[in-house]
């Protein structure tokens, strides 16, 4: 039977744990030169941009021997009324998988439903699960275990924090997020994640003693009407200097990336000695390849 990769929920914590090792080992190079999807073709459907999830991926399907073929709605029948269904059983007969990047989250439920190949949620409105095994891979490798780790979320509740939670429950680290009020994780997120997360509003608290500070944009893609707003309403939610000096000596700061430089980061720490972000990107590709191949080989 095919598996989806929709929420980060879809994988066992054995088979966390087994993705997050051949991450590893990916990035060691080690069976650099098999390839376990030759021949097969992975279709990238993506309704919004992307930097990191569209080359990561193309750029690991490459690697793992299969074609990948990126679609803007814009330029396939979907965008002139084709149904999803129909789009889903379509793709099924000429691909062995698809990444979705959309609005609803409901979207890539619906498209899953008729498709009989793997889909890969490559972000939507909700969930970012694929952000959350680089974030775990990237916390790991820092920290060398996750089980106890103190994580401070700082900012939205959105898709990235979402997605955050469900990987922390699972792996046991103990999350802290702090939101303005009206902008918390989904209900039934918070509902699922077994005490390991506990929302708050005052980022100096969440940050307190942490050993991984994570922040994301306040404006995700498709809020671009309410910017002004959430701008106002984020301010005191920055990781700055003065905030981070609130966590353990030793920790380190996270971030999806695109930044806003100014908003919910400051230069100072994104380009500091503490940040990782730029490992955190990078391992995208290592993490996706492992979840490639084992969806899809
Ligand atoms: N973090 C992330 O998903 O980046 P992109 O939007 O560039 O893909
Ligand atoms: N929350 C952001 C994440 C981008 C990777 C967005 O949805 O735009």
């Amino acid at each position: 039977m095919k598996r989806d990769f929709l929420t980060v929920m879809d994988l066992s914590s054995n088979e966390l744990n087994i993705l997050l090792k051949r991450s590893i080992d990916f990035k060691k190079g080690i069976d650099a030169n098999k390839c376990p999807l030759i021949g097969k073709s992975i279709g990238l459907l993506f309704e919004k941009a992307s930097t990191r999830t569209r080359i990561s991926f193309e750029v690991g399907i490459y690697q793992l021997g299969a074609q990948a073929i990126y679609m803007n709605p814009k330029e396939i029948q979907i965008g002139r009324g084709e149904t999803l269904h129909d789009t889903a059983k379509v793709m099924s007969r000429y691909l062995h998988g698809v990444i979705i990047r959309t609005f609803s989250h409901k979207t890539l439920e619906e498209f899953a439903r008729y498709s009989s190949v793997p889909v890969i949620n490559g972000l939507s409105d909700k969930h970012h699960p694929c952000q959350a095994l680089a974030d775990l891979m990237t916390i790991l490798e820092k920290k060398g275990t996750l089980e106890g780790i103190k994580l401070a979320f700082v900012g939205d509740g959105n898709n990235v924090a979402n997605s955050l939670i469900e990987a922390s429950s699972i792996a046991k680290i103990k999350m802290k997020i702090a939101c303005p009020k009206g902008y918390e994780p989904a209900p039934d997120v918070l509902k699922r994640a077994n005490g390991y997360v506990e929302v708050l509003n005052d980022p100096l608290k969440a940050v307190e003693n942490a050993d991984v500070v994570y922040t994301d944009v306040w404006v995700s893609m498709g809020q671009e009407k309410e910017a002004l707003m959430k701008r106002k309403k984020f301010k005191k939610y920055q990781i700055n200097k003065k905030i981070l000096e609130r966590a353990k000596k030793d920790a380190i700061v996270l971030h999806c990336m695109p930044a806003h430089r100014g908003e919910e980061i400051t230069d100072e720490v994104m380009d500091g000695p503490q940040s990782v972000v730029f490992d955190q990107a990078e391992n995208r590709l290592h993490t996706q390849k492992a979840l490639l191949e084992f969806l899809m080989s």
